[in-house]
């Protein structure tokens, strides 16, 4: 074995004395130098019946062509790879008609929705390989940028890789009434920054001889936006608008651009800011949102670059550059961005409130890994509580994600959390060592039997336990765990 290492190193010392190591990188095979188009996932078709609409969605595998003279197999919703935009206005019924026609079990699930337990697509709601699954609910929250995945138990990380990942949006008049930018693929774009799947960053026998001799770790996984790498966006408005979702499965990101231009940032998960905050780069942990407006003059060129932090807190170190946006000379007009985005009341949080403590270490929660028949917690419906998240390992970035509602970020280590971050979230980095305070509401909903799932979003650590799940009881009901049931998943009819 040691005899092998030291073969091994020996070649790869020689490839890279020879070639620069960098250059062996698969990222550099994918795609274009910024000539092809950014892709702009369609918005998916609906049918509007007394207040209900209906979307259909197909899962299936096919083959994505990634610019690197071989396709790939990929999973997609309603195509190769990836999603459309789902687009519903608030006070709606949805009905999603999922079909899973791969050939594997998977699950769906809205991030960021506020759908009932039953409805919500953790993993207690798997849709076998050739069935289909019709959740419902009536959407009754603000307008906000979220987004579906699958979510089966130990899958998440490889399904989400595969493709299947799409953004939903949820408007509201008071939003539109604000006329920001919102022509869709316009100048209101959805930017799914993402993994390309395993096949692609999986290069020739000597690629990945340098990568495990050198990477201690793993390697840095290929990034794309919206399926494509280095593509480019033509501006044809004044501003536009970016919701950036954090889809990959293990890296924090930081978000600028090439030029170092100033953003206004106007919404996060929950929806929309109180008032614009003016940044010149913004980090997203995996699962948050950001909705950002930039400005542009004719004829301007500026690129939208990342930095990516791993999970165990390693800086890849590439600045990357992922689309280029290029002005035209006459540019649409915008009008500028209110002063004022929404009247969000300050918090207030009554002494008595309950305080629930979660904390986060290697892939446990309080010390426990995720168990599907274990209930970890239970809440009372309609009831508001202070989660605690303290990450207690001293490298690990972790975050924490909470199904079916939204919460506030009350502070970061007793500071005041981030003007950007003063709205509704439902996922926040927990940095190594760092205590955040949450304030969640609860659906006044309660759903004795199925779970929500609370959990660490980088992926990898979801996969291998860091989650845990809740019920919300009716009032007055046992909050004790003991005292409830998870229903069986084969079990229950509905
Ligand atoms: Cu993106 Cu459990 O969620
Ligand atoms: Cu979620
Ligand atoms: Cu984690």
């Amino acid at each position: 074995m040691a005899k092998i290492r030291v073969a091994l190193f020996a070649l790869v010392a020689t490839f890279v004395a020879s070639a620069g190591i960098f250059t062996f990188w698969p990222s550099n095979e994918v795609g274009s130098s910024f000539t092809e188009r950014l892709n702009v996932p369609l918005e998916a078709s609906s049918t509007l019946e007394s207040s209900t609409r209906t979307f259909d969605l197909d899962l299936q595998s096919g083959e994505t062509d990634f610019g690197s003279a071989r396709s790939v197999s990929t999973w997609g919703i309603n195509g190769a790879y990836l999603g459309p935009t789902l687009r519903v206005n608030k006070g709606e019924e949805v009905l999603i008609n999922v079909a899973n026609n791969l050939a594997e079990d998977t699950t769906m699930h809205w991030h960021g929705l506020h759908a009932p337990a039953e409805m919500d697509g953790g993993p207690h709601q798997p849709i076998a390989s050739g069935k289909v699954w019709s959740p419902g609910w009536l959407v009754d929250q603000r307008a906000s940028t979220n987004w579906y995945h699958p979510h089966l138990h130990g899958e998440s990380a490889a399904q989400v890789k595969m493709g299947l990942v799409g953004m939903f949006i949820v408007d509201d008049p008071a939003e539109a009434e604000l006329r920001l930018p919102s022509t869709y693929g316009v100048d209101d774009i959805p930017v799914i920054i993402h993994d390309a799947p395993d096949e692609v960053s999986r290069g020739n026998a000597v690629q990945e001889a340098i990568r495990s001799v050198l990477q201690r770790g793993r390697p840095p996984a290929v990034t794309l936006v919206n399926g494509g790498r280095e593509t480019l966006f033509e501006v044809t408005s004044q501003a536009v608008r970016l919701r950036l979702l954090n889809a990959t499965i293990d890296d924090h990101l930081t978000v600028s651009f090439s030029d170092g231009r100033e953003f206004k940032v106007i919404a996060s998960e929950g929806g929309l800011l109180p008032k614009p905050e003016a940044l010149t780069s913004i980090s997203l942990s995996p699962g948050e949102r950001y909705e950002v407006v930039v400005e542009f003059e004719p004829n301007d060129v500026t690129r939208l670059s990342l930095v990516k932090t791993n999970s165990d807190n390693q800086e890849a170190d590439n600045d990357e550059e992922l689309v280029e946006f290029r002005s035209s000379d006459d540019l649409a007009d915008t009008g500028s961005v209110p002063t004022t985005l929404s009247n969000t009341e300050p918090v207030e949080v009554p002494s008595s409130t309950r305080v629930r403590n979660f904390d986060m270490s290697d892939v446990a929660i309080n010390g426990m890994e995720m168990d599907m028949m274990r209930i970890d917690q239970v809440v009372a419906a309609g009831s508001t509580e202070i989660w605690s998240i303290r990450n207690l390992d001293r490298r690990t970035l972790h975050n924490f994600h909470v199904h079916g509602v939204s919460f506030t970020v009350l502070d970061i280590d007793g500071r005041e959390p981030p003007a950007y971050m003063a709205t509704q979230k439902d996922t926040v980095l927990v940095p190594p060592g760092t205590e955040v305070n949450l304030l969640v509401e609860f659906p006044n909903v309660s759903n004795d039997g199925w779970p929500y799932m609370f959990h660490c979003h980088f992926l990898r650590h979801e996969g291998r336990g860091m989650m845990g799940q809740y019920l919300v009881v009716n009032e007055g009901a046992s909050l004790d765990p003991e005292d409830h049931m998870i229903s069986t998943m084969a079990g229950h009819n509905h």
